[in-house]
């Protein structure tokens, strides 16, 4: 939520009436395009810069340029292109995503302090930010907006005038704030400085040549460097254009974590495609088939060195606790079946932020298995912190290098589907269902539970799945075409068992969050035990068909399921393998995915409805890639 970017670089070599905004507003706002994944309400830009002219070592006196505008960052781009801001060796940018104050120009980030002298942006919430207010009013500092970020503005300012530094100023008021937060401020003293902070919020330092970088995730400087810093809890740190120095909030000196991203600019890119989503539906196989590379060793055994976890700790554990949200929660649910199959430990699959309130039982021989592609979904980080509080152990998934999840859990495992720009989430499901099955498959081999050769067998299986998933994405033109007769639907059913369920819930949330029609996943054994009244005359439903090699009778049990549906009028969609002809008298319509072994069908299956849950909302005229309300990054709980 919110996207932030910082940049500081070489002072301008041009004069502040050429080129509007020059490299600094360049930078910053292909930061901001970047990010505007993480919200879209509305978006700003400050610039330190000269104010007359650049003779002199320090350049004249400085000002402070700030623009915003509620609304999507072209909105911003446009009043920059009406009234220009002169270039500057530091500028900060921000795309916001509304929490306290509606989306509108005067809650538009940066804000300033009351001399106009500071500009802050801010990603989270300020908890105590009405506490904070209530005195500054009272001591008559005037408020321009409904923000919880607008107390930071006056608290720094003020913080300055009296005399601090900055970076001082920073860490002094950033003791005082109760939340979450990452912070970025300018001041007019300190012009080609850029100060950040963070507790709770994602922040991350690009280290370029002759300038350096600040951003919520690596996106934001993506197209200038690979090198970054991941910053730690409670630090603040100050960029100019040739240094980055990191302290804690006690002014503690911090030696941090330094990493090279391992995709570049392009991959952020949409490749030629309408929407980043289809761009991203289309990298499934290599997202699935990136994911397991290198993971087993000369002999075909499974080697996760990366994960760096005691194998005793693993040895012991008796129960997995999945925890995570939307998607990736779905991705938990399908991993449980395999697991449980494989390893015989219970796993239970909770939401992240159910999980701390239940009170659950944890202890040391408890896994916690931290599932997220964002690394940043602060539901999860919290019940991450109360897992290792009761001493359970955690292992995240996850897609994001540097993110906060992975830097607190006890290891990570990293999925490699590179980066995913469009809110809704697609190829990260794949990956993280395989990243799972690795984890299950490496547990079952560490403890026994699996012999080397079944090991082999199902890696096999695996590996053979990008071949499998790009054979249904050369079919779904079929799927296209149905989105199209089926968008003006009111409501759609999704009804799955066994691995066929999350797949079914999570087709639901694809069609909810892009299409805005109603849409319900089923277990579809539950239909009979009340869902079944909302079938009507027309009513679209999608049944995901098990294999019929699947366990016992349960493809006989869906079949009937779908029978039971159509004999109320429902239109049946049902996707079946290639060959299962016992579905054809129970289906309006067939859609085909290659044979594979039942644990893998989540992987094939999910794709025709990811495909036609972005092709519906791009027949109703929505936006794909950016839907109302949501975005790609939840940091706040
Ligand atoms: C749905 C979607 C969300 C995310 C959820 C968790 O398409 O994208 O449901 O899956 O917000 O996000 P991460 O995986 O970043 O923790």
């Amino acid at each position: 939520m919110c996207g932030i970017v910082g940049y500081a670089g070489p002072r301008p070599t041009v004069r502040p009436s050429d080129p509007a905004g020059g490299e600094a507003l360049a930078v910053v706002l292909e930061g901001l395009r970047r990010l505007e994944y993480r919200g879209y309400d509305s978006a700003g830009v400050a610039v330190v810069a000269e104010a007359d002219g650049h003779d002199g070592p320090g350049g004249g006196a400085h000002a402070l340029h700030v623009t915003k505008r509620a609304g999507r960052l072209a909105r911003l781009v446009e009043a920059l292109e009406a009234e220009p801001v002169p270039d500057a060796a530091a500028a900060i940018g921000h795309t916001r995503w509304a929490t306290h104050g509606g989306p509108t120009d005067a809650n538009a980030h940066p804000h300033t302090s009351a001399d106009g002298r500071l500009a802050v942006i801010h990603n989270g919430i300020i908890e105590n930010y009405a506490a904070l207010k209530a005195e500054l009013l009272e001591q008559g500092v005037p408020f321009t907006s409904q923000t919880d970020t607008e107390v930071v503005a006056h608290l720094l300012g003020r913080a300055v005038a009296a005399g601090a530094d900055l970076t001082t100023a920073m860490r002094e008021v950033c003791r005082d704030l109760e939340g979450a937060f990452t912070l970025l401020a300018v001041h007019v003293d300190a012009p080609g400085t850029v100060v950040g902070a963070r507790r709770n919020s994602p922040l991350v330092v690009g280290l370029g040549d002759g300038a350096n970088y600040l951003g919520s995730d690596v996106a934001a400087f993506i197209g200038r460097t690979r090198d970054a810093l991941e910053l730690g809890q409670d630090q603040v740190v100050t960029i100019t254009a040739t240094s980055v120095e990191v302290t804690g909030f006690d002014g503690a000196p911090v030696t941090p974590r330094a990493f090279t991203v391992d995709w570049d600019a392009a991959a952020a890119e949409k490749g030629g495609y309408q929407w980043y989503m289809d761009k991203e539906i289309h990298e499934q196989p290599k997202a699935v088939a990136d994911t397991l590379l290198g993971r087993t060793d000369a002999s075909g055994a499974l080697v996760l060195d990366e994960l760096r976890m005691d194998t005793a700790v693993l040895r012991r554990t008796d129960k997995i606790i999945v925890i995570a949200c939307g998607t990736a929660a779905y991705a938990g649910h399908v991993a449980k079946y395999a697991i449980e199959h494989w390893c015989r430990i219970p796993v239970e699959v909770e939401l992240a932020h159910e999980f701390r309130y239940r009170d659950p039982v944890l202890t040391e021989r408890t896994l916690v298995v931290a599932i997220s592609q964002s690394g940043e979904t602060m539901d999860v980080v919290m019940a991450i912190r109360h897992a290792r509080e009761q001493g359970a152990k955690v292992l995240a998934i996850c897609n994001t290098q540097g993110a906060t999840i992975p830097r607190e859990s006890d290891a990570a495992l990293y999925t490699h589907a590179g980066p995913e720009v469009a809110v809704a989430s697609t190829k990260a499901f794949l990956a993280q269902i395989t990243a799972c099955y690795l984890l299950g498959l490496y547990l079952a081999q560490l403890r026994g539970n699996m012999f080397a050769d079944e090991v082999r067998t199902v890696l096999g299986q695996l590996h053979g799945m990008p071949d499998a998933v790009q054979t249904v994405l050369d079919r779904s033109e079929e799927v296209r075409k149905l989105a199209h007769e089926l968008a003006d639907s009111k409501s759609v059913l999704f009804l799955g068992r066994h691995v066929g369920f999350p797949v079914a819930l999570e087709g639901a949330l694809k069609l909810k969050e892009l299409a805005y029609l109603h849409a319900e996943g089923f277990a579809a054994g539950e239909l009979k035990h009340g869902p079944i009244a909302l079938v009507e005359e027309g009513q679209p439903v999608f049944v995901i068909v098990p294999s019929p090699d699947s366990r016992d009778s349960l493809h006989a049990k869906v079949v009937s399921n779908a029978q039971e549906v159509r004999a109320r009028g429902a239109r049946t969609i049902v996707i079946a393998e290639d060959g299962d002809d016992a579905v054809l008298g129970s289906a309006d319509l067939v859609v085909r995915v290659p044979r594979v072994p039942t644990l893998m069908a989540p992987l094939v299956t999910v794709v025709p409805l990811q495909v036609f849950a972005m092709e519906v909302a791009s027949a109703k005229g929505l936006d794909v890639d950016q839907p109302r309300n949501l975005a790609k990054s939840v940091t706040v709980e």
